[in-house]
């Protein structure tokens, strides 16, 4: 079958025939999303991207939408499902109760990532303990599933850090609430849509001006906008922040200005992969940390309650935010990925989430 194959820690990747051995009823892959990861791979920049034991390349890709091709468990041929990325170490109790995105030993594996052979490719075949059914009426939004189950389990984990206190507000609700999520690709605008969804005053920021497509997204889930290069918000309480979400994966000299817009017994969330740079912590800074009761988390996969959730939720922003999630999204076939190799190796400009279609 043709895979889109990476041979990491090797930069590049290439279109070909591979044999691959599994167990597992087979699934036809229709589509998979790109996220900024898969960019990393191709581009050699990530040093945990690792080929599965016994072969010399691995397929790429953790996010798929496909259709099952014959029965088992509780699904039918014709059904169409999403694949969860990561698989448990088989050895820790977290793993072992179906949670190996706190896997203890870190001998997980990651589809298309780490010891495991990913989704771009024609046919998987997989377990069905592993899929979650995909309604029909989002099949075009689905593929979001896949990283808004990390950011799902996120909220999660934000949220029971801090149960430590009480941070309703008078209203039982989370309306009082301001969360700045940093970076407008497509984590940072679902991390800022799932938090509006849950009844949080949003900003979110990058380093330069919107596009028109975000203006309009930002506009429509009611999401305000500040241009960080002209400066950060000055620290103070008018304009801090209960939760900062780093989403930007850019360079942790942003975290001292980060860490001085939290407010007391805030958050600061570290969800992507800062890339290069030093984050300078002065002993002002730290201290500051304490006497606010500061929490700083690191924020990593979800699993299938996750993705579960994050289909329930893409059923409701469909209706609730009509457009929104659509508009994020470019298709591209393999064909042109074929052709143009630019598009996977590069995020295109304007590119919010590019889907490949086979
Ligand atoms: P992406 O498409 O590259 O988006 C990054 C965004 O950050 C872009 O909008 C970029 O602007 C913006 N940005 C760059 N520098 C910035 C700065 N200094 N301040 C504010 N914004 C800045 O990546 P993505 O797919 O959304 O992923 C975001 C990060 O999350 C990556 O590091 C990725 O590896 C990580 N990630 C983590 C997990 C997890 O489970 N923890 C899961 C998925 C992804 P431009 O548009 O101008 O480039
Ligand atoms: C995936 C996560 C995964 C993380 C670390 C992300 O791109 O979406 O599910 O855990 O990479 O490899
Ligand atoms: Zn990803
Ligand atoms: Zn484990």
């Amino acid at each position: 079958m043709k895979a889109i194959i990476v041979n990491p820690p090797a930069k590049g990747f290439e279109l070909r025939d591979v044999q691959i051995q599994e167990d597992g009823i087979k699934i036809r892959i229709l589509e998979n999303g790109i996220c900024g990861t898969d960019r990393e791979i191709v581009n050699g920049q990530l040093s945990t991207a690792a080929a599965p034991s016994g072969y010399n390349f691995m397929a790429l890709g953790h996010e798929a939408i496909g259709e099952v091709m014959e029965d088992g468990g509780n699904f039918r041929r014709g059904d169409i499902i999403m694949p969860i990325n990561r698989r448990g170490c088989g050895k820790c109790l977290n793993c072992l109760i179906g949670r190996p995105d706190f896997c203890e030993t870190g001998e997980f594996v990651e589809a298309g990532i780490k010891g495991m052979h990913g989704f771009m490719r024609e046919y998987i075949r997989d377990s069905p303990e592993f899929l979650v059914s995909v309604p029909s009426d989002i099949r075009d939004i689905a593929i979001m599933a896949q990283p808004l189950s990390d950011l799902e389990k996120s909220l999660e984990e934000i949220l029971s850090v801090q149960g430590r206190l009480y941070w309703k507000c008078r209203d039982g609700t989370y309306g009082c609430r301001h969360a700045l999520v940093v970076g407008t690709g497509a984590i940072g605008i679902l991390f800022a849509l799932l938090l509006r969804s849950r009844g949080f005053m949003v900003t979110i920021s990058n380093r330069r001006e919107t596009t028109p497509r975000e203006t309009r997204i930002f506009q429509e889930a009611g999401i305000s906008f500040f241009n960080s290069s002209r400066g950060y918000p000055e620290p103070g309480t008018g304009n801090a922040f209960d939760l900062v979400v780093e989403a930007s994966g850019s360079d942790a000299s942003i975290l001292p200005s980060l860490l001085s817009l939290l407010k007391n017994n805030a958050v600061l969330g570290l969800f992507g992969f800062l890339r290069n740079g030093v984050a300078n912590l002065s002993s002002t800074t730290l201290q500051n940390m304490v006497y606010k009761s500061i929490s700083v988390v690191g924020l990593i996969n979800g699993q299938k309650p996750h993705f579960e959730a994050a289909l329930r939720d893409l059923v409701q922003w469909k209706h609730m935010w009509p457009g929104v999630i659509e508009s994020m999204i470019t298709r591209r076939t393999i064909q042109e990925v074929e052709q143009n190799r630019n598009i996977l190796l590069n995020k295109q400009p304007d590119e919010i989430k590019m889907k490949i279609i086979w």
